[in-house]
């Protein structure tokens, strides 16, 4: 009884030491790992520093009453005046203007009432830069990206991503441009490469801001507004000089898309997609550009007259939805105030002056573009199918939707291959296959982390009434992030998983179908 006795008390010891020992050596261990931290901090010289709080104000942006807005207020720590533009007598930016290769940080400060984080869209930096919700801080807290940027010259953005939250923080006023510059002198440049950035908004009575009051079927469709905001501003019109501009468009709608024409019909010019410009500039009559995506439009005023007025304008196109069970029901779910997306709109008024800019010429060709080579994806027979569709009521990706952490095998990818992936809009038939196809709509599709190639769009599955009207609209040139796919689309993107490993996301780049959960992990493992 008593050796018994006194193996106890060992064993009681022994594990009370054992216990301290390890307490001890975890409290050594996070001190490591913060000073680790501390001197990865110091190791990353950054060659420009930004502040970035995103907050509350009120702004006057009507006549009369301010508008509660929210905002990211910025402040450059280290850099150069023009890496950092804000936006003036706007809620929306800033601008930031980096360089290839250079080296960034920002101290995203949140002071919202929820919780946020940064996406920066189209940027190749690893996951724990990238923005995915996980990262999340609440109100009061800061968390700090560091990242080179890796990325081809061309316009990029940031805006917030916490899960199920998104749509309304970008609504209230929070998103950026990030411009990669490049070495491009017989471009625009100065005045004369300007970021236009488009988004849809309503307004009350009171000059305030109205998203969807928790409509769940106005949600299913995404938010539309019954006014455009350029940058952020009311005012959409200026004057140019007769000369040529570069005009980043940005689509920053949570879920409006634009077909994007000039009022007397002359071609739209394409130099620069999401990832960067074109091999060659690209004419067309029409551009749809879907929430997410960019354009770099080049325009050239100096043939104009004096005072001559042309607008940039979104034509009427039909863009396929169908919203189920017919007329009754489908009207119930068209925004009450919103204009239906397809709806002709005008965008921005240019007022051509008699001053004349820098003469420059169209380039006939802007960049070298690298085009994969299909036969070396790992899956070139094979292409990983991704059904957008409507089940359960709710809108899905291969029928399920977003959880934090949840990779399936399908979403494994191997670093350092290429694969080609499918995303095909909704009728495919399977499980409550009717459904499927009586609730289609557009989905903008994005990937984190990285920019693709498109490779084939079937458009077999789409209806002629619809096709008619966008087909002339599509740039599936060089390299991009974002895509449209209409229902009854198919579209085969090619991509390589390179540099990092981890969990990105991938969804519908419509913000309220992202937030309703249309939005997956993927994960490059070595
Ligand atoms: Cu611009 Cu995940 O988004
Ligand atoms: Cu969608």
């Amino acid at each position: 009884m008593r050796i018994v006795n006194k193996t106890n008390l060992f064993s009681k010891w022994f594990i009370i030491a054992f216990v301290g020992l390890l307490l001890l050596q975890c409290s050594s261990k996070g001190q490591q790992e913060n000073s680790q931290k501390d001197n990865n901090r110091k190791a990353f010289q950054a060659d420009i520093e930004i502040a970035l709080t995103a907050t509350t104000k009120k702004i006057q942006l009507l006549q009369g009453e301010e508008t509660k807005v929210f905002t990211y207020e910025s402040e450059l720590i280290k850099g150069k005046e023009e890496n950092l533009d804000k936006l003036k007598d706007t809620y929306l930016g800033p601008i930031i203007h980096v360089k290839q290769g250079q080296k960034i940080r920002v101290r995203f400060k949140n002071q919202l009432p929820r919780e946020s984080i940064i996406h920066w869209h189209g940027l190749h930096i690893p996951p724990e830069m990238d923005g995915h919700p996980v990262y999340a801080i609440n109100k009061g807290e800061e968390y700090i990206y560091e990242f080179q940027v890796n990325n081809r010259p061309g316009t990029y953005w940031f805006h917030p991503h916490p899960h199920q939250i998104t749509g309304p923080q970008v609504y209230y006023g929070l998103a950026g441009m990030f411009i990669v510059e490049g070495d491009e002198p017989e471009l625009p440049s100065g005045e004369f490469d300007m970021p236009m950035i488009l988004q849809d908004r309503t307004f009350d009575a009171n000059n305030q801001l109205v998203y969807l009051e928790g409509n769940r079927m106005e949600r299913m469709k995404g938010f539309l507004g019954n006014r455009i905001l350029v940058n952020g501003l009311i005012d959409r019109q200026m004057e140019v000089k007769k000369t040529a501009y570069r005009f980043r468009v940005l689509n920053g709608s949570n879920s409006r898309i634009y077909k994007l024409a000039w009022s007397d019909g002359s071609n739209v010019i394409a130099v620069g997609t999401g990832g960067g410009l074109l091999e060659q500039p690209v004419k067309k009559d029409y551009i749809m550009l879907a929430p997410g995506e960019r354009v770099d439009i080049w325009k050239n005023f100096s043939d104009y007259n004096e005072n001559k007025e042309l607008k940039l304008k979104s034509l009427d196109f039909d863009d396929g939805s169908s919203m189920g069970m017919g007329g009754r029901m489908g009207n119930r779910m068209q925004p009450s105030q919103g204009v239906d997306n397809g709806t002709e709109m005008d965008l921005y008024t240019f007022t051509v002056t008699s001053e004349s800019g820098p003469q420059k010429k169209l380039p006939s060709r802007l960049s070298d573009i690298k085009k994969f080579d299909a036969n070396n994806a790992v899956n070139a027979d094979n292409p990983k199918p991704f059904n957008f569709s409507f089940e359960r009521m709710n809108w899905v990706i291969n029928g399920e939707t977003f959880d934090m952490t949840e990779v399936a095998d399908w979403e494994k990818v191997k670093l350092n291959t290429t694969e080609i992936w499918e995303f095909i809009n909704g009728g495919n038939g399977g499980g409550m296959g009717m459904m499927n196809n009586m609730m289609q709509m557009p989905h903008p599709v994005h990937i984190h982390g990285l920019q693709f190639q498109i490779i084939d769009r079937d458009i077999s599955g789409v209806s002629s009434s619809s096709w008619e009207t966008v087909k002339d609209g599509f740039l599936d040139k060089g390299w991009q992030d974002t895509f449209l796919l209409l229902p009854g689309m198919k579209v085969q993107v090619i991509m390589r998983f390179e540099d990092f490993t981890g969990k990105y996301i991938y969804h519908c780049h419509n913000l309220e179908h992202e937030d309703m959960g249309m939005m997956r992990n993927y994960e490059v493992v070595e």
